[in-house]
């Protein structure tokens, strides 16, 4: 099957792999403004069928980008879109947790992971993978995971920056403003419950 994001297509695989849905073309343009004109590295978390990652290697030819997914059928599938792009040598598909496999110090992450608390039932993502979308708690583990990581100045340039989305926005952070990110993530969530 196929799907239309920011004006490519894609293959996708539904009920094995998220679908792209149009609220995640708001974290590509945002992402798009961060790359600017300069070699950057991007990563992308939680990948899925690989769109943000494609996308943001065939607009921005001086990027070089990895896309991380802990599913296998995610990883293939973005292995896939990438090679139907043309920019399999640059976007890097890898398996694991986060930015666990991946080397050295990245300037950009993006990623749109799982948030919603697994106690809910949003009927929207019925025909998704449940761990493509829901996570224990107050579902934000995988957030503050990530927020954690990119802490760690091994895994992020000093002028590096996030940037997620979340309940359709996508919510921007440089360095030092990950731990303002992370309250207001759970200032939302608190609200919502
Ligand atoms: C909401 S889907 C987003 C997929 C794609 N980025 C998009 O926007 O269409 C979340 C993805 O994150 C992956 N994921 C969840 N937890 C992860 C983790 N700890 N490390 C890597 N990937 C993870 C899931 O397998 C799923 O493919």
């Amino acid at each position: 099957m196929e799907t239309t994001f920011c004006n490519l297509s894609f293959t996708i695989a539904p009920g094995r792999v998220f679908t792209p849905r149009p609220a995640t073309e708001r974290l590509v343009r945002t992402a798009d403004e961060l790359i600017g004109d300069e070699p950057k590295k991007v990563v992308d978390v939680g990948t899925g069928s690989g769109v943000i990652a494609v996308t943001l290697a065939v607009r921005n030819p001086q990027a070089e980008v990895w896309a991380v997914d802990k599913s296998p059928d995610a990883v293939a599938l973005a292995r896939e879109n990438a090679r139907r792009h043309g920019v399999a040598d640059r976007v890097h598909v890898v398996e694991g947790d986060l930015l666990e496999p991946v080397p050295g110090r990245a300037d950009l992450i993006v990623a749109n992971l799982p948030y919603l608390p697994d106690s809910l039932h949003d009927p929207r993502y019925d025909t998704e993978p449940p761990e493509a979308v829901y996570a224990p708690g107050d579902g934000l583990d995988p957030y503050r995971r990530l927020l954690n990581a990119c802490r760690d100045g091994k895994l992020v340039t000093p002028g590096g920056a996030v940037v997620i989305q979340f309940h359709r926005e996508a919510l921007v952070a440089n360095c030092w403003q990950l731990e303002d990110l992370r309250r207001q993530l759970e200032e939302h969530q608190q609200a919502a419950a």
